[in-house]
């Protein structure tokens, strides 16, 4: 009896929502019909110009606002405008002073949390925690539209395999099924289940598409990937997003088929409308528009704004190239219908965040007051952060540290506070953040345990090129020389039993233009690690970056390594957690690292070639370097543990399956050690002939685990056609062709089992 209701209520249930959905949707088509009715061609085009709001600077150009704009009908939405009052005032003269009273949208550049900053992406993103990642987002979106934001530029979830990219650090790694998870990750949290409820935001993906792939790792470069590797390798992430209902989508800055991405129609519309089914809106990055004159595709600003508003942008940010397109519609030059449906679809986002309901929906100072920074969002960054930290190496378990003796911390970045969010958190409040030092004081407090402290270099020897590190108010250079902060370091090295150093990339040396050729741990700090190694005391380095980096002498020369990236407003107490005990580290690489910036562009994903050289040693006439490992020094979804875990029973239900079929793959995982841990049991596959050229291993699965001391766990993994295919040549569809699929189960990807299933 109970099944047969559920089979009559389930359906009923779809059904109904179903039609909530459609009706929802003809209110609004009802509703913006007659707004665009009344409006003006300048007023339509006035709602796809969005200028910057405010003083934060996340680029080069900036036009002033005028409120008379506003006034005029002339802006669509505003940027980086930081602050409630200050919004809610410029969204009353949108809604009180302009002929139809249309509100603006409030974007911001809310990458990795707001005030309570959260781990950067790639950091995040080696987490491996879906739903620690979804919840990121959600607190974010809680604290920004509380301070007035309703749209984010993020997820940012371009593929990269180089290091020497800075904009690595704002993205999820070099693997587009993992990037895929997280993207669907992020734009769940941000949007929870409606866009109108007042804690939600609207996320916009970015960059489409394939700004990752820039060539030499080079900021604002041109991307080469061919069409098989772009839908293989790159696009993933960005269908994820939308698949998972993202509002808004970013155009990139690079070309696409020699055709700026912002101009480029069979991006915008062939690919992502009509194959991907995107009904959202498509904004520019910043002055993306006008630069397709430096491109050298158009002439001028009004032949680059005619050709992107065809290709199907929308929204054009900070160029002003849309807004002044009149003369041109009136000349016959672009078409009315391109118009309409660009304003249409900046109307639609506008009415499903609520704010023809009520404009100043996210205005309201009270909620600031409650959910800014507050304790129960610090503690969720804190857990985040040290989920998101990788421990690279422990000799002799050396960690986690004894709360005793004397630990010396040494380092340009044990005490700066300004550096502790990593780049893109441009409304941090670090005076209300800890330093490591802090961090370490507070977690020894009420010990025996003495800390001492010295900052031993600065970042690099060059005080020129620190300032290029140290950007945007984060500088930290002091001014003693280096042979006396060195002498005052060792005295302290000295005394202690342990030395923790807290040291690597400075906040500024990864993000936008911020590409480099040595990715090595910086010359002053690598001097002073050199000197603390001859003491011959146990030392523990906790390494900052923003980027994989190369870290050979370290690997070589230090007991442990604890990867901690940049992990937000929290990350002090986190980086205590970890060296002692609190927190059994977790984190699992989401990019390789290399042992030589020569090997970029790199990834595990490395595609089945011919004279194959797995070992990575020279080897004449096979793929490999004369004078380096092509091997990575870590590989993807390596990191350590301070207990151990055990893969046993790995089986599949059977050992072939139909085309449309699905078997199971299954292991059972013990933690063999004596604590508590999360695990993260990872999935590849190969497919060893196929049509089109296939990795040799890619990520294809992860179940993140919990596991209790001495206790097992069963984890199984579907496979079908969706976990096996790819996007075959030329026609660019997902496909399982037949044959065998190798289906591997481990630790990482270098460290896996394997068993042959037989598609037929
Ligand atoms: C970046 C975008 C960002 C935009 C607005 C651009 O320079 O590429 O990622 O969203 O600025 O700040």
């Amino acid at each position: 009896m109970k099944r047969f209701w559920m089979i009559l209520f389930v359906p009923l249930v779809l059904v109904s929502c179903r039609s909530n959905k459609a009706d929802e949707q003809a209110r609004m088509r009802v509703y913006v019909d007659k707004l665009m009715s009344q409006m003006t061609l300048e007023e339509k085009l006035g709602q796809l110009n969005l200028p910057v709001g405010g003083d934060i600077v996340t680029g080069g150009v900036h036009g002033s606002l005028s409120t008379d704009d506003i006034r005029q009908g002339r802006v669509g939405g505003l940027f980086n405008l930081q602050g409630v009052e200050a919004i809610r005032e410029m969204q009353r003269i949108a809604v009180e002073e302009s002929r139809l009273g249309i509100p603006l949208l409030f974007g911001m550049d809310v990458v990795h949390g707001y005030e309570t900053v959260f781990p950067l992406p790639i950091a995040l993103a080696c987490s491996w925690d879906m739903a620690a990642i979804e919840r990121s987002a959600q607190i974010a979106a809680r604290e920004a539209t509380a301070d007035g934001i309703c749209w984010t530029f993020s997820p940012m979830v371009d593929i990269c395999h180089d290091g020497r990219w800075g904009r690595i650090s704002e993205g999820s790694g070099e693997d587009p099924y993992l990037g895929s998870r997280i993207a669907e990750a992020m734009v769940r949290g941000y949007q929870g289940a409606s866009l109108s409820d007042p804690e939600t935001m609207m996320a916009c993906v970015k960059h489409f598409a394939l700004y990752g792939a820039v060539e030499a790792g080079r900021e604002y470069n041109n991307v080469y990937p061919d069409d098989f590797h772009a839908f293989n390798e790159y696009m993933q992430p960005y269908k994820a997003a939308v698949d998972a209902g993202a509002g808004s989508v970013m155009a990139a800055f690079n070309t696409v088929h020699g055709i700026p991405s912002t101009g480029n129609k069979w991006l915008l519309t062939d690919l992502l409308r009509e194959q991907w089914g995107f009904s959202g809106f498509v904004v520019s990055d910043y002055c993306g528009l006008e630069q397709l004159r430096d491109h050298g595709v158009c002439a001028d600003k009004q032949q680059a704004a005619i050709q992107c508003l065809e290709a199907g942008l929308d929204m054009d940010m900070v160029s002003a190239g849309l807004v002044n397109l009149a003369d041109a519609v009136r000349a016959g030059k672009c078409s009315m219908h391109d118009v309409d449906a660009a304003c249409r679809r900046i109307l639609e986002a506008k009415y499903m965040l609520g704010l023809f309901d009520d404009p100043y929906r996210y205005c309201d100072p009270s909620r600031r007051e409650a959910v800014m920074l507050c304790d129960a969002h610090r503690a969720e960054a804190r857990r985040i952060a040290g989920e998101s930290m990788v421990l690279l190496k422990n000799d002799n378990s050396l960690l986690p540290l004894q709360k005793r003796g004397t630990i010396a911390l040494i380092g340009p970045l044990a005490d700066a506070r300004t550096n502790m969010t990593g780049t893109w958190a441009v409304t941090a409040v670090p005076e209300r953040y800890k330093t490591v030092r802090e961090g370490l004081q507070d977690a020894l407090r009420g010990t025996n345990a003495r800390l001492l402290y010295a900052k031993g270099c600065n970042l690099m020897y060059d005080a020129e090129a620190e300032t290029i590190a140290t950007l945007f108010g984060h500088e930290m250079r002091d001014s003693r020389s280096a042979g006396a902060m060195r002498a005052e370091a060792m005295a302290i090295a000295r005394q202690a039993d342990v030395i923790v150093a807290a040291m690597g990339e400075a906040s500024e040396m990864s993000g936008e233009c911020a590409s480099r050729v040595n990715i090595e741990m910086p010359d002053a700090q690598h001097d002073l690690l050199v000197e603390l190694a001859k003491l011959g005391k146990p030392i523990v380095l906790v390494h900052f970056a923003g980027r994989p980096t190369v870290l050979n002498w370290e690997t070589e020369h230090l007991p442990a390594i604890v990867e901690s990236w940049f992990g937000g407003s929290e990350s002090a107490d986190a980086i205590a957690d970890v060296l002692f005990g609190e927190v059994n580290p977790s984190g699992r690489l989401c990019v390789q690292l290399p042992r030589h910036v020569g090997q970029y562009p790199f990834s595990y994903r490395q595609m089945r070639t011919s004279r194959v050289n797995e070992e990575g040693e020279f080897r004449k006439y096979s793929t490999c370097y004369a004078d380096v490992s092509s091997q990575p020094l870590y590989p993807f979804g390596y990191g350590l543990s301070y207990t151990t875990f055990e893969y046993s029973d790995f089986r599949l239900s059977d050992s072939i399956m139909a085309l449309d079929g699905s078997v199971e793959a299954r292991v059972t995982v013990t933690n063999t050690g004596n604590r508590a841990s999360a695990e993260v049991v990872q999935l590849y596959i190969c497919d060893p002939v196929a049509l089109g050229v296939r990795p040799y291993k890619e990520l294809r699965g992860f179940e993140r685990i919990e596991l209790a001391a001495g206790e097992s766990r069963e984890v199984v993994f579907t496979m079908d056609a969706d976990r096996m295919g790819y996007y075959e040549p030329y026609k660019f569809t997902w496909t399982l062709e037949r044959g065998d699929i190798e289906v591997m189960i481990g630790r990482n990807c270098a460290n896996v089992e394997k068993r042959i299933l037989h598609v037929q």
